[in-house]
């Protein structure tokens, strides 16, 4: 089927959905390594928000991978593919009028550039949550890390696939010398001109 054969338009449109909820949707999107503290931010962002009375959705790679993303593997094109539903799925919240917060590994260059690309560039925050591996190793919150070491969980990202530092992110995060506070009080002051 053609694709234009494909496009059918509404009536009530993102600004529509964005002047009735009193601010703008994006999408702000943490990326490092696992155990590096992208949910504890993303959540507390989150309730942030909320009690300001933004309208707000989380999508974590914890739980997409359950439901939606169930039958994916953590190869390359495992992880391409999560990521690329996970992006159409948060451009749909930021047509809803959405405050989107994605949660993701997205370890690639190429792969956090194709979900920048379906949601639109001038949608998109990339917060850098940039914890050094031998801390989330030595955190090991859930006993992943001792796994891929002795093989029983291969494609372990910073152990057996690689982790690409973001080029140019938006917010960077350093979770030795930051709260989660001041990570979110940090992410706060940036995000503030894009709110209204
Ligand atoms: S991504 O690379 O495709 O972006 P995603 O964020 O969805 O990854 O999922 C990462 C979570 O899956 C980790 O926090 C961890 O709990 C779990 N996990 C299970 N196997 C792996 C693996 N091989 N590499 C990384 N994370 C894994």
């Amino acid at each position: 089927m053609e694709k234009s054969n494909l496009v059918q338009s509404y009536t009530i449109g993102r600004k529509d959905r964005e002047a009735k909820n009193g601010h703008r949707s994006f999408l702000i999107w943490f990326t490092g390594l696992s155990g590096s503290g992208k949910s504890t931010i993303a959540n507390l962002l989150e309730t942030k928000l909320y009690q300001q009375d933004f309208h707000t959705y989380t999508l974590d790679g914890d739980n997409l991978r359950n439901g939606l993303n169930k039958e994916l593997a953590f190869t390359e094109e495992g992880r391409n593919e999560n990521l690329r539903r996970t992006a159409e799925v948060a451009k749909l919240f930021v047509d809803a009028g959405t405050i989107v917060i994605g949660a993701f590994i997205s370890p690639t260059v190429v792969v956090r550039e194709l979900v920048k690309n379906i949601v639109g560039c001038e949608n998109y925050v990339e917060v850098f949550v940039n914890t050094p591996l031998a801390i989330c190793e030595q955190r090991d919150i859930k006993g992943l890390y001792k796994k891929a070491r002795t093989g029983e969980i291969k494609n372990f990202t910073g152990i057996s696939s690689p982790y690409e530092n973001p080029v140019k992110p938006d917010i960077i995060i350093h979770t030795i010398e930051e709260s989660p506070e001041q990570a979110v009080e940090k992410i706060m002051g940036i995000i503030k001109k894009r709110l209204y």
